[in-house]
This record gives structure tokens, sequence and C-alpha cells, in this order.
């Protein structure tokens, strides 16, 4: 962003299988952070594409009895139909057999080749077909690659080299001297490591006689250039490189690469020595996520658990994907997907949360106010917490967008979110309607109507159907549907009196989950049917006002701690083991965060013991511990006031 714009990429991915959830997690994150930037006003280019060449291609196309050209010109439309489908908003979509890309790749090797900075030798070494790579004997472990452990081909030819090695110290000084160049900084530690041993030559040239599906090397028409170096080059021939000088200043250098850890030596290594060579800038920064478990295992064809992005999509909508996968996943680190995740947080912050708030604040203005907007209210203490929660959301969506923290973004205006339903709950509009109090009334519904002005606008990078539907709903305008901060933050910019919009159809209709197996690709689940939203909850119950006969289908206890654990794949949850009187039973329990396992053993707890078992990370939970949460996020667990037996009824 030192140049004013924001140019963001995605690896460009293979073409020789269907996308999967990984790959559609680069992508829609590159998507909401262009979106986001775009938000802020600065102009952006968002990159992603195809690798369309190497031996996985030429070996996918021999086996299917067709050319590697029409082998990529068919398995690049799933690609392009999925990014659609996720409302991905990508300016361009390079493929690496496109002439604008291979005479940009063919004009650097020429240039790197005059200057000397490539040259030919005999190579001896370990190739790895699966990978693409060549190993040297000391990199091998147990005589397989290192990086998939399948066995290597021992090779002795001739090919082309690049002098990487001359980068060494360079690049090494240049990671130093710029902290945010990779990130997170585990990322930049392994680099650094990696670039602790004295760095060789890149072999760029495979010959034709192997593998005849790449770019021919301009001054060798024997050889093809290795895939990796062909690829990299993606992301300056896409901007303009050696063809549009104008374009490529306005966006290079890439304001972010981002990328899986996988791929992280290509992109911290090679790619900088090659741009080194050229004589250009780096990118400003190299980011590498981590990976999408299913339950605590990688993802992976031989263990049949890849989870297919288009079976979600088609359940439960290209929104509710996005924002599950920007919520759930601490940038950088490993995260877990489980249909049952999905399905508990959907319900709980979209359902509940956000679509429960609207539907309130929509139903109340079309029964008391004929379906127009009640105009603004004169700031008051009574909604001094619900402007400053909208706040405190914008400035962490600000901040989430510009460091990479989209799930700390996502919590905070959640929690803007729950701030107005307690809003609601503390100001009781429906009791103000029965007392005839209609200015006041009018204030409260305006006021909530800002909120979610304010909550749809900062979701809007990650959910752009849904919050586009909300916006209309608040009867704005086409004009302003596409968010802008600067009239984002301000209060009180919806019109007076607009006509809300049609919200016969609920947002977010519940889910209701009917299998707890969290590995399978989804199949059950359905939308629960949803209570019509044009009938607010009012008399005779008021909202969170419950009988005691309510009260008694929950069964509190005590229970006593006797063991506790970290739950792999996930940073939230523990796994606890407790005796409930004579029973024994195992509790799965969100509050890794505000814990260490040591400090709860022995504690006794509440929980409520009659909830059903089910399924976290594939692993049974019965019950659930009670704890109190404030604003700040800071939970506490509650126990009881003194030694007392566990297995004893609460209540
Ligand atoms: N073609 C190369 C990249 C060249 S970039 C110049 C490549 N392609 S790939 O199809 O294998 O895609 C790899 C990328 O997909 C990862 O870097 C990551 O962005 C994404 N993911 C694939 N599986 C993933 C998970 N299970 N979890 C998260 N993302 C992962 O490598």
């Amino acid at each position: 962003m030192g140049k004013g714009t924001f140019y963001v990429t995605t690896p460009i991915y293979y073409v020789n299988d269907k996308p999967h959830i990984g790959h559609a997690y680069t992508t829609i994150l590159a998507d909401v952070l262009a979106r986001g930037h775009r938000l802020l006003g600065d102009p952006t280019f968002f990159l992603t594409g195809t690798d369309e060449h190497g031996m996985k291609v030429q070996q996918a196309a021999a086996k299917l009895g067709c050319t590697p050209q029409e082998h990529c010109d068919k398995f690049v439309v799933p690609f392009q139909k999925l990014w659609e489908r996720l409302g991905i908003t990508n300016d361009d979509f390079i493929r690496t057999t496109q002439d604008r890309h291979k005479k940009i790749v063919q004009a650097i090797l020429t240039d790197l080749n005059n200057r000397g900075l490539i040259y030919s030798d005999s190579y001896e070494g370990w190739y790895c077909v699966p990978c693409e790579r060549f190993f040297t004997e000391k990199d091998l472990q147990d005589g397989l690659c290192p990086d998939c452990h399948r066995p290597v081909e021992k090779l002795v030819e001739k090919n082309y080299f690049f002098r990487m090695s001359n980068y060494q110290q360079q690049l090494i000084d240049y990671i130093n001297e710029h902290p945010k160049f990779i990130q997170p900084a585990h990322r930049r530690q392994e680099t650094l490591g990696f670039l602790n041993k004295p760095l060789g030559d890149l072999c760029i040239s495979r010959p034709k006689s192997r593998l005849s599906w790449g770019i021919e090397l301009p001054f060798d028409k024997d050889y093809v250039t290795y895939v990796w170096f062909d690829a990299l080059v993606n992301y300056i021939s896409a901007v303009g490189y050696k063809a549009d000088d104008e374009k490529f200043a306005r966006w290079w250098p890439a304001s972010y690469h981002l990328i899986g850890k996988d791929i992280l030596t290509t992109h911290t290594v090679y790619w900088p020595t090659m741009l080194m060579a050229m004589g250009l800038p780096l990118p400003e920064a190299i980011f590498a996520h981590g990976w999408w478990l299913v339950g605590e295992t990688k993802m992976s064809k031989s263990l049949g658990n890849v989870v297919n992005p288009m079976d979600i999509l088609e359940l439960y909508g290209a929104d509710a994907l996005r924002y599950f996968l920007m919520s759930a996943m601490s940038l950088g680190q490993d995260a877990s997907f489980s249909e049952e995740l999905f399905v508990l947080k959907f319900n709980s912050e979209l359902a509940n949360d956000l679509g429960n708030f609207a539907s309130r604040v929509t139903a109340m203005v079309r029964k008391h106010f004929d379906g127009k907007l009640p105009p603004a209210a004169q700031p008051s203490e009574a909604d001094a917490e619900l402007r400053q929660a909208a706040q405190n959301a914008i400035e962490a969506m600000r901040a989430a967008i510009e460091n990479m923290q989209l799930d700390r973004g996502c919590a905070a205006v959640n929690e803007a979110v729950k701030a107005g339903n307690r809003y609601f709950a503390t100001m009781e509009p429906w009791t103000l309607a029965k007392n005839g109090k209609i200015a006041e009334l009018g204030a409260v519904l305006r006021n909530s109507a800002e909120l979610l002005r304010i909550v749809s606008g900062l979701l809007y990078p990650i959910m752009p159907d849904k919050m586009g539907k909300m916006r209309r709903l608040l009867g704005m305008s086409e004009s302003e549907i596409e968010p802008q901060m600067d009239k984002l933050s301000q209060w009180n910019t919806l019109q007076d009196n607009a006509a809300i919009g049609d919200d016969s159809q609920p947002l977010f209709p519940r889910i209701q989950l009917v299998k707890s197996e969290p590995e399978k690709t989804p199949a059950k689940a359905k939308p629960e049917k949803q209570p019509k939203p044009s009938k607010p909850q009012e008399e005779p119950l008021p909202e969170g006002i419950i009988t005691i006969d309510d009260f008694a289908k929950v069964q509190l206890k005590t229970a006593e701690i006797t063991a506790a654990e970290p739950v792999a794949g996930s940073s939230h949850l523990l796994k606890l083991q407790l005796k409930v009187g004579d029973e024994a039973r195992q509790i799965l329990s969100g509050i890794a965060e505000n814990y260490q396992p040591a400090e709860l053993v022995g504690k006794t707890v509440i929980i409520v013991a009659n909830l059903k078992p089910r399924k976290l990370l594939g692993q049974e939970s019965r019950g659930m511990l009670l704890a109190a949460q404030d604003s700040q996020g800071q939970l506490r667990l509650l126990t009881t006031d003194g030694p007392l037996a566990s297995g004893a009824n609460v209540g």
C-alpha cells in the first residue's frame, strides 16, 4: 500500500483437479481483502488464475486421451464457475497458457540469459514427479521425497540454471530489513532458517524428451521452462510487465501475495531472487495462511475427506460459506472445517444474532410506522453504548482489513450486533408501543437501523449478497448498496421516512443439523422453518422472559473436573473429563483462550447435564459448562461458593 494502490494475488491453481475448499479459501480471502480495500477507498487490483503447464497436466491429459491444452480448457472451467458462484470480484484471470504470459516468460529468460544469469550444466539429482521438484541426496528423507514422502527417480541430464545463489545474502538482508515482507512472523523465521544453509542455483529447464508441455526456452528449442519459474511470473505478466509500462507502474509491487504454507519457499526464496535478477522491487508482503483440516486431519484425496465447496454452496449459499471461512480461521494458523462447526456458527452469529435483530427491527417499523423509517433521533445516554459498539466495530474491521485479522473483525462486528440485541431488550420497544410512546419507539428503531446499516457495511466485503439485501431492507438506494468507509462511519445517514424493503423472507433461516458426523460432505442439513419475521415477539412473553416450566427443563448439576487437555486442530476448545456424582463424562468446552488445562483440574463447575450429546471435531461432548463472559471477551466459569460434592442439583 506504500504506492497508494492495493494489488492482491492468489496462487494460480493447478488445473489437474477440481477446486476444493482450500482453493476456495485463499480466493475468498483475496476477494474479501480486495472488497475491503475498495471499501476503504483504495484503488484495487485483484488477480487470480490457473497454472497450466507441467508434468501433472501432461500426464493427466495422456490418461484422458486428449491434448494438454484441451485438458486445461476443460479443467479451468470449474474454477471459473466456482469463483462466479462465490461472488469473486477478480479484475483479471490469468492462464499460463495464454500468449500474453508465455511471451513475457520468454522475454525474461532471454534477458537473464543475455546477462549471464543463466548457464547450462549437467545435473544429477533425485526428481519427484508429483512435486515436480529436484532434490539432492541429502534433501531426501529415508530415500523418499521430503515433501510428499513418495519415491523419487534418479536423473542425470543437461539443464539450464538460474544463478539464484548470487542473491542469497541480498535476500537475507532484505528480509531482515523488512519485517512485514514475510508474514506471519513464524513463516519469516522458517524462510530465514532455510537461507541459513548455502543456497544452490535453480534448475529452470526440463528437456522436452521428458516433458514437452511447457514454455519453450527461447535459447534452446529442446527445452521447456520449469513450471515454477513460469508460474511465478504470472504476478507481473498480468499487470503489464514488458508490455504496458503505465499499468505495471500503477500496480507493481504487489501489496499481498496470499499463499498457503505449502508453497512458502517458492514464493519467499525463488520469486524474490528472480525479481532481484530482473531488477524489480519485491512484493510488499507475502502472507502464508494455514491449512483447513477436516476434523484434525489434512484434506486429501486418498483419505476421501476433501470438502467440495460446491456442496456447501448448494446447501447454504455463498455468503454463509464466505462468512464461516473468514471468521473461523485465525490467519496464519490451521483451522478445522466441519459441517457441525459451520452450522453452529451460522445459527448463533448469523441466524440468532444478526438475522433475528434485523427482522425484529424491520417488523416493528412495518407494524408501527407503516414501513417508513422513523426520523433520526437526537443522540442520548440511552443509546451511547450502542453508538460506541458501532464505533468499536468500525475500528476493529478497519484494523482487520489492514492487518489481516478478519476473524477478529468478524468477532467485533458480532459484538456490535449483540449490543443491538441488548439495546432492544433494555429499551423494550414493545412496551413503548403498548404505552403509545411513539417518539421513543421511533428513536429505538431508528438507532437500531443505523447500527444495522453500519454492520451491513462492515460485513459487506464478506457477505456481499446478504448485506446488500440488508441495506435494501433499510431503504437504502442502489447507489449506496456498496458501502464507503467515510459515509459508513457517520451516524444517522439513513433517509428519514425511507420505505423499508421486502422482509418477508428471513436473511439467515436457521439450519437444523440432522446428522452429527462432521467429516463427511454435508448432505442432510436443512434450513429450519422460520417463524414469520413480521411477528416480533411481543406479549404475552416479552423477549428474554421464560416460564418456570421452561427453566425446569434444564438440568443443572455440579461437576468436578478430573482432567483437561487441548483439542488438536482447535484453538478454542478444551477436552474435559468430569465426575458428576458416580458418573464420568467428557465435555468439550470453548474456554481454551481463557484457561490453561492445568488450572482447571479439581475445580467444581456447573454443567447443563441434560443437553443432547453431540460431536465436536469428531469427539463426543456430553453437556455444557456454564460460564459468564463480559463485553471485553473475558470469560470465567461458574463454580460453587465453597466445596460441594459433584452431581448436586443446581436450581
Ligand atoms: N500452482 C501452484 C501455485 C503457483 S503460484 C505461482 C499450486 N497450486 S495448487 O492448486 O496446489 O494450490 C495451492 C494453494 O491452494 C495453496 O497454496 C493454498 O492457497 C490453497 N490450498 C490448497 N489446499 C489447502 C487447504 N487444505 N487449506 C487451505 N488452503 C490450501 O500450488
